[in-house]
């Protein structure tokens, strides 16, 4: 790190300008106001004088506003002059302390990557912590603390952050989806204006995940300078692009707080979820894998590597009919296929015997599993799996004993009809009697039984939740949701948790510095599959996503697709199977166990390599893969989306191998692959055939015809 004071790096001191690296990546920050304002986030400067930078970027002062130009400081004040959203909105009771201007106290350097600056507004008592973090890999995290000086209570409206990114960004792409449908994509120019998506719903959310990317005119995955931010928070959130009447532009991102929800008494401080920015250089890839390099680095993933095992969960093989006889039977069908995990799913416990009764009562119930879980566990681990089980902690049905022992603990207004959501309401775990419940009830769960693994689910938006107080208690309810999850793998450091949200309704990097794996979507329809992983892939890596087989006719959206299109699908992430094995012929199990043994084949590539995507270069493919970080090994599919105005899709052309590296190419078949029709197929998928890096880049590889709704992968060995 560059300074323009000399100090030591531990020093409590002044430096104006810093300048930190890693990855690729430089920023420099201005923190002669207090609050830093970054000034470059972007291409590594190398050793530069600092004093250049801001120099060189000095804005002019237009005539028709003010005397000076408003920083665009990590956290925007309105105070300063700044003409967009101010990013700190507070107040006292008598209405003072509304437009804070802050004045730099401290920097300090704890490490060579981190920036720390506190500044002061001695007026309305404020104190603002915030924190700058570039990781060797590039990825920029910003976070700010407030602080309440004053004796009077503070009240918190909003802490929004923000990352300036250059105005050479033209092109936004936001994020939205609705359950079964996560993670979709829309592209636009950023002419002008902003683009903001929020959620009130209480979580991540399937229709507004916290996740927005700019990027140069017609960038791609491989070409265009990009930034992109996400916001690592489970709860209510704000997240976008904004640019300024003077042609600045930013990603914001910050927990959406609904009114008088945060409240600060003297000394009493609140921080930001972090926000996390990526940039790249050179397109898209580099940018998500940074998130997926900080994702694989969180302590609890990096401390205990292991390869993912493949799964099966019973939520579509039966639903609610826990028939003993026909769990142990799909065990048995489970471990002769390949499957290591067994997951149980909902409608083991109270008065689960369908979606309106139990939740809230997590003990075995004796309906449905007369003589416990032991028995079912028994059999599964006996046959050599790991047993998982199934949760849904902040939720709790009328119809259950701990809310006619506890009708108070619910999440709701008082004076207003109760909001259900599947029948149910939420339970308050911020009130500690409630999080102590659920807390006993799950300790005892995983002490008692032999549970290696969690699915931990949340079916419904929280809607006019209020805590004890009356007010709003959405922040607290995620924050609660963290301590929960945290005092349960402090407790039982071998199991791993899973975040589960109906399908993909809370995925985002707070939650998975405390989870292993998310369950990307309730939609097991390879078609809609191959989209929804796309978008889910620009944040997280592949061993994390549980991607499953579900049956030949997708029960979220009616469509059949053939073993070897879903099974080419669900192999790009953590395998697992949401198929009821009782119904498949002997034929479809011979199948599956050969596609499991194909994924096994290949996991240790798909679980620690590169993601790439590729370009669409026609209207109906969709391509991508895994490199080795080596470049020595790729598995790559091509997916035929539609039927396409051509039959014959274009050379698949691979960029970014070893281009002097010669790679065996080979098909990688699945049982019961069918291609398109034709006259005669290209003939290099019987034999293989062998291309240097530079020619898979350059002209590519003739793929044959396919059918809509089918997919084509191949394996790369450099020789
Ligand atoms: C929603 C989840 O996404 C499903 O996989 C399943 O666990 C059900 N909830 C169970 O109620």
């Amino acid at each position: 790190m560059d300074r323009s004071t000399e100090s030591n790096p531990e020093e409590a001191s002044i430096a104006p300008f810093v300048h930190i690296r890693g990855g690729g990546v430089s920023v420099v920050a201005d923190t002669s106001g207090g609050v830093p304002a970054i000034i470059h986030w972007g291409r590594d400067l190398g050793d530069i004088e600092l004093a250049s930078v801001a120099d060189a970027l000095a804005l002019p002062v237009p005539f028709g506003a003010l005397d000076m130009v408003a920083p665009l400081t990590i956290v925007p004040c309105h105070g300063d002059g700044f003409a967009g959203p101010p990013g700190i909105k507070v107040h006292r009771n008598d209405g003072t302390s509304w437009a804070p201007r802050f004045t730099a106290m401290s920097v300090r350097h704890p490490d060579s990557t981190t920036l720390v600056a506190t500044a002061a507004d001695v007026v309305a008592e404020l104190e603002l912590t915030t924190t700058v973090g570039l990781d060797r890999h590039g990825a920029l995290t910003v976070s700010s603390t407030l602080r309440n000086t004053g004796e009077g209570e503070l009240w918190v409206d909003a802490l929004d952050l923000a990352l300036p990114v250059s105005r050479d960004a033209a092109e936004i792409v936001s994020f939205g989806g609705r359950w079964g449908l996560e993670f979709q994509s829309s592209r636009r120019e950023w002419s002008g204006g902003s683009s903001i998506s929020e959620t009130l719903l209480g979580r991540t959310s399937h229709e507004s995940p916290p996740l927005v990317m700019v990027g140069t005119s017609g960038f791609g995955e491989w070409s265009g300078e990009v930034w992109m931010a996400h916001l690592a928070w489970s709860g209510n959130h704000r997240v976008g692009a904004v640019r300024l009447p003077d042609g600045r532009r930013y990603l914001t991102g910050g927990d959406l707080l609904h009114p008088g929800e945060v409240c600060l008494a003297a000394g009493e401080s609140f921080t930001t979820p972090p926000l996390i920015g990526s940039f790249s250089p050179n397109g898209i890839g580099t940018a998500s894998r940074r998130y997926h390099r900080l994702v694989r680095s969180m302590a609890h993933r990096a401390e205990n590597p292991r390869l993912r095992p493949v799964s099966l969960n019973t939520w579509e093989a039966v639903y609610f009919d826990h028939d003993g006889g026909k769990l142990r039977s799909l065990a048995d069908r489970a471990a002769a296929v390949g499957v290591e995990r067994f997951i149980l799913d909902d409608g083991w416990f109270g008065a689960r015997r369908n979606d309106q009764a139990g939740l809230g009562d997590w003990t075995v119930s004796p309906d449905a599993h007369p003589d416990g879980l032991d028995p079912l566990i028994q059999h599964v681990t006996g046959l050599g799996m790991s047993f998982g089980i199934w949760v849904e902690p902040e939720m709790i049905n009328e119809d259950s004993d701990l809310f006619r022992a506890h009708p108070d603990w619910t999440l709701e207004t008082p004076g207003y009809p109760s909001v259900r959501g599947r029948g149910q309401l939420v339970l308050d775990l911020a009130r500690p009697e409630a999080f102590d419940h659920v807390l006993t009830q799950l300790d005892a769960l995983l002490e008692d039984h032999e549970v290696e693994y969690v699915k931990w689910d949340h079916n419904r938006p929280l809607v006019q939740g209020s805590d004890a107080s009356s007010r709003a208690g959405a922040r607290r309810q995620t924050l609660a949701l963290y301590g929960l999850i945290d005092e349960l793998r402090a407790r039982h450091p071998g199991v791993e948790f899973e975040t589960c949200s109906g399908g993909g309704g809370r995925i985002d990097l707070g939650i998975l510095g405390r989870t292993e794996r998310v369950w990307v979507s309730d939609c097991n329809d390879a078609l809609d599959r191959q989209v929804i992983q796309r978008g889910t892939s620009l944040l997280l890596p592949p061993e994390v996503m549980g991607c499953h087989i579900g049956p030949p006719t997708a029960h979220t959206t009616g469509r059949t697709h053939p073993l070897s299109f879903r099974a080419a699908t669900a192999m790009f992430g953590h395998l697992g199977i949401e198929w009821n094995l009782l119904d498949c012929s002997d034929r479809e199990l011979d199948d599956l166990a050969s596609v499991v043994e194909l994924h096994k084949r290949h996991r240790e590539l798909l679980h620690t390599g590169d993601v790439v995507r590729f370009d669409p270069s026609d209207d109906a493919g969709m391509a991508g893969g895994v490199y080795s970080a080596d470049r020595s090994e790729a598995l790559v599919s091509y997916a035929r989306m539609s039927s396409g105005a051509s039959l014959t899709p274009p050379p698949l052309r691979l960029p970014g191998l070893d281009a002097d590296a010669l790679y065996r190419v080979t098909h990688v078949a699945f049982p019961s692959e069918t291609w398109g029709m034709a006259s005669s197929h290209p003939a290099w998928p019987a034999a293989g055939i062998t291309l240097s890096g530079a020619q898979l880049s350059g002209h590519g590889l003739q793929l044959p015809t396919l059918l809509p709704e089918r997919a084509f992968v191949i394996h790369l060995l450099a020789g």
